[in-house]
Order: structure tokens, then C-alpha cells, then sequence
């Protein structure tokens, strides 16, 4: 059990390199469960849920080489086709074996996702999609299982009460690679994620067209093969340390990112008064004041994303003036707003807004993660706050950036990692990991 201590830190000078993205390398673990030959993923983070996703590989019989950022993944003939409880339950992208499960063993159990801390999280869109290619899909003792003979392609719309789904696109994208036919995915998400997931069942051989737009087409092929796939920069990270540099001041290059990735947060920070420059795979970020209150609604890709909303509301917590927050994605992804508030901030929700009115500072004070973004709006808001914050909950931000007070503090700011003695938080018995 961690706990970050903050304390009051910025301007940020220097240079971070971005890491590759934890929602793209997810569902392409769960699509190497197409083949039975070995595929290797480069620059693959080092997070908690890239390893809770090599667990459940290995528990269906697949082995896994983890050697840094490089994952060299051997399904052989692996005879698992049930997700275990244990590891499902700690992350609701473990979904995304459903679809290359299906296709390829013609069976997949996992248990039922809940609702979680950001709010209602169905999987309607998911088994529409997979029973439309022919499962049948029985949900029973808070298990889903699904099975086919044969999966066949057909047209499949996609669209929910909030759009496209991305872990919906990819399973059904997934399960269509080895169906026969033609699938065409209607409203499938354009998020860079899916992209990448699209290249890499490229590269194993499958057929597709129309990647990065609504409609994607999969034309079944018999077998896939093995691949190598370079994972993506991570936006979310990219994004992150670009609201941190904008709100803490300085100026800060972040090398590794793709600028094409980060167009609706660029424009808002530009509206906000930050100075933002690209260069080939580089994005350069100066501020040099208190930057002004903006308005954000955050939209499927390539609007606003709903997983930099809490760190951006961070950001208007000490902007000038009022700026209104309002989530198209997920409309209870609030809970970072209490805490928020309890470090001074004067947020009020009203459905599914925040409408921030921005104050000239707040003071630390000791807050918890509930989420992993909600968990970095946080870290964010004790770095720019008077006096110290503990932040507990660290392991939801382990669950998604890789060596994160490394690199906070490589550009100046204060936060140490501190083991506490137990859940209770025996603060004599800590002792520091070191920043
Ligand atoms: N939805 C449905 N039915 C479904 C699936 C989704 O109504 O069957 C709704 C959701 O409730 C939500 C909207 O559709 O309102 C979009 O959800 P989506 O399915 O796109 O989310 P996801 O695929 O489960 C991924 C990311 C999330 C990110 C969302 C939205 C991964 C592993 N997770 O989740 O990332 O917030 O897309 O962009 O890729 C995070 O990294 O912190 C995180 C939560």
C-alpha cells in the first residue's frame, strides 16, 4: 500500500518521453489469442494493467516473455477460453478477449462487468455485435458466455446511447477477422487505439479497409498468423503532462508523442493561453501564466477525450475566470470533483457538467484516488497547491503510467512514492521508495 506525497512544485523545466498506450496495447494482447504462432510487441508500458492482461493470457495457456518494454507473446495451442474472476475483476478491458475467444476456440466465458467507479458501464454493444456474426450469448450466475459454430459477416450498427464504443469495435473487429465473409462495423469508433489494433490484425494477415473512419469493413480470412507491431504513443500520458506543464508553468518538450493524436486538446489549451509548438515526433509546451478558464466537452475521438477531463478540470480549478466541464462520454466521471473541492477548488455539478470557477490557489490536504485519471487530476492539483498533499489510491495511477514520479520529478516537481505499513495508513512505520 503507496501514497504520494506532493507539495508545491513548478515551474516544469526540461524533457519526457511518452510512453506506448495502455488502451492500444490491451485489446492487441487479446487479439495475439487469434493465432497460435508468436507475435512481439514493442514498447509495450510497464503498467498494472498491461500485467494484469498477460495474466489472464497465461491462465487460457499462453505463454508470455516479458523483457522491458518488449512482450513476446506464444499462444501455441492454448485450451483456456475462460477469463479468470480474479483477474477480470480488476479491469473491465479484459472484455476484449470475448471477441478473438470466440473466433478462434468458438467459445469465450467472462464474468459480467458491473458498474464501476466512473459510472454504468454496459456491454450491450459488445454482444450485439458478436451475436449478430452468428453467437449465441447466454448471461448466467453473473457470467457471459459466448459460442459459435461458425461466425458469418454481416453489416453490424454499432452505435449506442453515447456513440461508438471502443472496446465494442474492437471485439467485433476481432471476432470478423476469421468469419466468413464480409462484416461491415456501422459507427465503429475512430479512436487512435482501434487504429492501431486495426494495423496489427493487418499485419497477422487479416483483411480490412476503412480504419479510422465509421465504417470498417473485415473481409474473413481462414488463418491469421504471428505479427510485430510497434505499440503507439500513449495520448492519455502525452496529454497529461502537457495540462501538468500548463498549469504548473515552464516549458517542456515531450518527445515520442504523435501531435495528429492531441488536436482537441491543443486547441483548448491554446484557447487557455499555453503556447504550444510540434516538431516532427516532438510537442513543445510553455506557459508562462495563469492561464484563462475554457469550456470542454468531452466527445468521442477526435473530440475532447473523457479520460484527460479530470486532469483538465485540474487545470480550471486555478484558471481565471469560469469555465464549464461537460461529459458526453461518461456522465457520472465526476468523482475527482469532492476532492478537488476539498483543496479549495469551487467546483458545483450540475447533471452531467462541473462548472469550475477558477480560485487563485488551493492548499493540500489529504485526498484520495478513486480512478486512475481521477488519481492524476489529483497528483496534479497537490503539485500546484500550497503545503503538502497525500494522495492514496496510488494503485489505480500505477494501473496506467509507466514510472510516472520518475518523471515528474526529472522535470522538477516533488512527489515521493511512500510505502504505508498497512491500509490504515500507519504513517510511523513508512518509509521512503525515493522519488
Ligand atoms: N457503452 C454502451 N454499451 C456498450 C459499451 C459502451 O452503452 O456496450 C457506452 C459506455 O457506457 C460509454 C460509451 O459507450 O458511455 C463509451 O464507452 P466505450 O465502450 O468506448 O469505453 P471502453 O471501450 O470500455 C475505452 C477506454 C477507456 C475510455 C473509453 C472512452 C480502454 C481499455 N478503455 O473504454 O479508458 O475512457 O474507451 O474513450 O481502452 C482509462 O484509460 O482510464 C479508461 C477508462
Amino acid at each position: 500500500m503507496d501514497k504520494f506525497v506532493v507539495r508545491r512544485s513548478g515551474p516544469l523545466h526540461g524533457t519526457v518521453r511518452i510512453s506506448g498506450a495502455k488502451n492500444a496495447v490491451l485489446p492487441i494482447l487479446a487479439a495475439c489469442l487469434l493465432t497460435d504462432e508468436p507475435s512481439v510487441l514493442n514498447n509495450v508500458p510497464q503498467v498494472t494493467d498491461v500485467s494484469t492482461m498477460v495474466e489472464i493470457l497465461r491462465h487460457l495457456g499462453v505463454e508470455v516473455d516479458v523483457a522491458g518494454p518488449r512482450l513476446t507473446v506464444r499462444p501455441g495451442r492454448y485450451t483456456g477460453s475462460a477469463a479468470p474472476d480474479e483477474w477480470v475483476s480488476k479491469m473491465r478491458a479484459s472484455i476484449c478477449v470475448l471477441g478473438p475467444l470466440l473466433a478462434r476456440r468458438g467459445r469465450a466465458e467472462v464474468s459480467m462487468p458491473g458498474g464501476c467507479v466512473i459510472g454504468a458501464r454496459p456491454i450491450d454493444l459488445h454482444l450485439k455485435g458478436l451475436q449478430a456474426l452468428g453467437a449465441q450469448v447466454q448471461v448466467e450466475h453473473g457470467k457471459i458466455v459466448v459460442k459459435a459454430d461458425r461466425l458469418i459477416g454481416t453489416p453490424i450498427h454499432l452505435a449506442g446511447a453515447f456513440g461508438s464504443s471502443v472496446l465494442g469495435t474492437d471485439n467485433v473487429l476481432m471476432a470478423a477477422t476469421l468469419a466468413e465473409g464480409t462484416t461491415v462495423v456501422e459507427h465503429a469508433a475512430c479512436e487512435p487505439e482501434v487504429v492501431a489494433l486495426a494495423e496489427f490484425l493487418t499485419a497477422m494477415g487479416a483483411e480490412l479497409q476503412g480504419m479510422g473512419g465509421p465504417l470498417v469493413r473485415v473481409t474473413g480470412v481462414d488463418r491469421l498468423h504471428g505479427a510485430a507491431y510497434r505499440i503507439i504513443p500513449d495520448r492519455i500520458e502525452a496529454g497529461t503532462f502537457m495540462i501538468a506543464t500548463a498549469l504548473l508553468g515552464g516549458d517542456v518538450t515531450l518527445e515520442g508523442v504523435r501531435a495528429e493524436h492531441l488536436g482537441a486538446l491543443i486547441d483548448k489549451l491554446r484557447e487557455a493561453g499555453a503556447e504550444i509548438t510540434k516538431r516532427d515526433d516532438a510537442l513543445r509546451v510553455r506557459a508562462t501564466r495563469r492561464l484563462r478558464a475554457v469550456d470542454v466537452t468531452t466527445l468521442p475521438y477526435p473530440g475532447f477525450p473523457t479520460d484527460l477531463q479530470a486532469p483538465m478540470t485540474a487545470l480550471l480549478a486555478l484558471a481565471e475566470g469560469v469555465g464549464v466541464i461537460t461529459e458526453k462520454i461518461y456522465a457520472d466521471r465526476f468523482m475527482h470533483v469532492a476532492e478537488l473541492n476539498r483543496m479549495g477548488a469551487q467546483i458545483s455539478r450540475e447533471g452531467a457538467s462541473a462548472i469550475v470557477k477558477g480560485v487563485p490557489r488551493l492548499s493540500g490536504a489529504p485526498v484520495a484516488a478513486t480512478d486512475l485519471r481521477a488519481g492524476v487530476a489529483l497528483l496534479l492539483a497537490g503539485l500546484a497547491a500550497e503545503g503538502e498533499t497525500d494522495l492514496s489510491g496510488t494503485e489505480h495511477i500505477d494501473r496506467g503510467y509507466e514510472r510516472l514520479v520518475d518523471k515528474l520529478t526529472g522535470l522538477g516537481c516533488s512527489v515521493r512514492r511512500v510505502a504505508v505499513a498497512d491500509a490504515a495508513g500507519d504513517a510511523a512505520a513508512a518509509h521512503s521508495l525515493g522519488a
